[in-house]
Parts: C-alpha cells; sequence; structure tokens
C-alpha cells in the first residue's frame, strides 16, 4: 500500500488515463477525488470503482474557472480534512493547421491546460504549506517537449506545464512539497482516437517500442511521482513515450 491514508485530487479523471490513474491510486490505499468536467462519466466511474471497495469520491470540477476549483478544494478538505496529492491531469486538444487555426480554439486549449493547472495548483498550495507536505503532478506532453504537427495551441500549453513544473520545484521545494511532470508518449485513449489513422501508423512506426502507451503506463508513472519513493525526485520531467524520441 504505497498511498495508504493519503489523500489524492486526481483532475480529468473520469476517463483515459486519469480514470486509470485513480483506479492505481485506490489498489495503493488513497482516498481518490475524481474530479472532472463530466459529470455522468464521473458519477458513474466514481460509482463502479466505490462498488469494487475502492474510496473514490467524484467532485465537479472545470478547472478553467476558479470558483469551481475553490469548490473542489474546499469540499475535498470538508470531507477528508486535508489533501496530500494533487495530480493535474485534465487536459483537452483542438488541433488544426497553425493556417486553419481558430483564435478562439488556441485561447480554449489554453484555458483549460495552462490556466487550469495554474488555479488547481494555487488554491491547493494552502493545504499542502499547511501540512509541510505535498506532491503535485503536472501532465505535460512530448507534444510540449518536441513540438507537433497541427498542435500549435496544444504544444504551447503543455511546454508551459513544463516552466511551471521547474518554477514551482523552485518555489516550493523548501516548503517539503515535491513538483514534477510527467510527459506521455501517443496513449490509447479519446485524444488519440481523434487522429487520423495514417498519423496514427506513422506516430507508431518511430516509438522504439512499436506500441502506444496504455493509460496504465502513464498511471504508474504518476503513482511513482506521487509515492515516497520520489521524494528526492523533484522538478523532473518524466517521459514516458515508449522511446519515440531520445
Ligand atoms: N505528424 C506528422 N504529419 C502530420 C501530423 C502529425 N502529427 N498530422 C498531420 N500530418 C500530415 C498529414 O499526414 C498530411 O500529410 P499529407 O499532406 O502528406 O497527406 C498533412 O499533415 C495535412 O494533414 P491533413 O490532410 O489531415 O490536414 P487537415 O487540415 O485536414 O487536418 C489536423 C489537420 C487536424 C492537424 C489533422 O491532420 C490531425 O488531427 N493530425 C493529428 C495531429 C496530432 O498528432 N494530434 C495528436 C493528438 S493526441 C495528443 O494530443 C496527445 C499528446 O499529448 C501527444
Ligand atoms: P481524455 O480526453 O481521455 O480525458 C480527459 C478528461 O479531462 C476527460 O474526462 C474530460 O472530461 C476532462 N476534462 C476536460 N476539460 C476539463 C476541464 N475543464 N475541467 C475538468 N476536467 C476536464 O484524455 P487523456 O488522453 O486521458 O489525457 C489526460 C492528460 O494526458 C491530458 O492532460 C492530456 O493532454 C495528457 N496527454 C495525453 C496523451 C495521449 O496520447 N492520450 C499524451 C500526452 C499527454
Amino acid at each position: 500500500m504505497r498511498l495508504q491514508n493519503q489523500v489524492a485530487i486526481i483532475t480529468g479523471s473520469a476517463n483515459g488515463i486519469g480514470y486509470a490513474a485513480v483506479e492505481r491510486f485506490a489498489e495503493e490505499g488513497a482516498q481518490v477525488i475524481l474530479a472532472d468536467y463530466d459529470e455522468v462519466t464521473g458519477t458513474e466511474a466514481a460509482k463502479q470503482l466505490k462498488e469494487k471497495g475502492y474510496d473514490v469520491t467524484f467532485i465537479h470540477v472545470n478547472v478553467a474557472d476558479r470558483e469551481s476549483v475553490q469548490q473542489l478544494i474546499g469540499q475535498t478538505v470538508k470531507t477528508y480534512g486535508g489533501i496530500d496529492i494533487l495530480v493535474n491531469n485534465a487536459g483537452i486538444t483542438r488541433d488544426a493547421m497553425l493556417s486553419k487555426m481558430d483564435p478562439a480554439d488556441f485561447q480554449f486549449v489554453l484555458d483549460v491546460n495552462v490556466n487550469g493547472v495554474f488555479n488547481c495548483t494555487q488554491i491547493v498550495l494552502p493545504h499542502l504549506i499547511e501540512k509541510g507536505k505535498g506532491k503535485i503532478i503536472n501532465t505535460s506532453s512530448i507534444s510540449g517537449v518536441y513540438g507537433n504537427v497541427g498542435q500549435t495551441n496544444y504544444a504551447a500549453s503543455k511546454a508551459a506545464v513544463i516552466g511551471m513544473t521547474k518554477s514551482w520545484a523552485k518555489e516550493l521545494g523548501r516548503k517539503g512539497i515535491n513538483v514534477n511532470a510527467v510527459a506521455p508518449g501517443f496513449t490509447r485513449t479519446s485524444m488519440v482516437e481523434k487522429m487520423p489513422d495514417k498519423v496514427i501508423q506513422q506516430m507508431t512506426s518511430i516509438i522504439s517500442l512499436q506500441r502506444l502507451a496504455l493509460p496504465k503506463d502513464i498511471a504508474n508513472a504518476y503513482l511513482f511521482l506521487a509515492s515516497s519513493e520520489s521524494d528526492y525526485v523533484h522538478g523532473h520531467v518524466l517521459h514516458v513515450d515508449g522511446g519515440i524520441m531520445m
């Protein structure tokens, strides 16, 4: 039980990587807040995990909306008495070539992927400082590290996540709070399902392990960074991408 008695909030966890992380954290004894914008899927997902005997609670949140994030954090603290781990996993894409990208889609992706991470971390922070310890895990992407065709908005947002991670590591280390990021490669979720088949095949062919990641591959990296096993890992960007680029 690597997360026994730990209270973890995982955003964007009704589906995909976040959902796999909720299950993985709960298996390791954590009390997990499944926080998502999608109320129907989130409620059902939490119900299924509770039926398996896990301590999982769904709370609706729009990470881009500070008031909504205040409610998420307030409700979590009220229910569990504190917070130990924040996984900033919620993220969206609105892919288009630069020449065709709608400026509203550029802004929307930044609102969720950048402001969302900022909002959740800033609002959780006093509760971690109060405990004198904590773990913050941010979700970047290989697109934020290397760039990607059709992802001006998304790559910018995921590069920003790396910048925030390193800045917060420098600010918060002295407060006992670990801050790290995971940069997943292409992972089998609805996000990748939207890609043209031709591009998926092309991407798979350049992955050294010759397969896309499974959500669990990324959840295991979150788990490592949330557990005490990574206490001396700080300000790091962990690439979990099957060796797509080295
Ligand atoms: N890498 C390399 N080439 C790509 C590419 C990519 N990621 N995406 C598109 N291309 C190529 C296409 O194969 C096509 O090449 P040809 O002209 O030789 O046929 C060319 O770019 C133009 O593409 P489209 O004809 O599809 O142009 P479009 O305007 O209709 O659509 C698009 C553009 C919306 C960007 C679409 O191509 C697309 O969805 N591409 C995938 C983008 C992508 O990789 N998204 C990642 C989603 S998963 C994710 O975001 C998770 C993560 O963190 C990695
Ligand atoms: P997904 O689309 O399967 O799940 C994302 C979840 O976030 C959904 O449940 C959605 O309802 C929720 N969400 C969206 N906007 C929200 C908001 N404003 N507030 C709260 N919740 C919101 O996506 P996936 O693939 O599981 O992605 C998880 C994270 O991993 C994202 O940050 C994504 O950018 C990142 N990532 C994904 C990769 C992939 O190939 N799937 C690769 C690299 C990074």
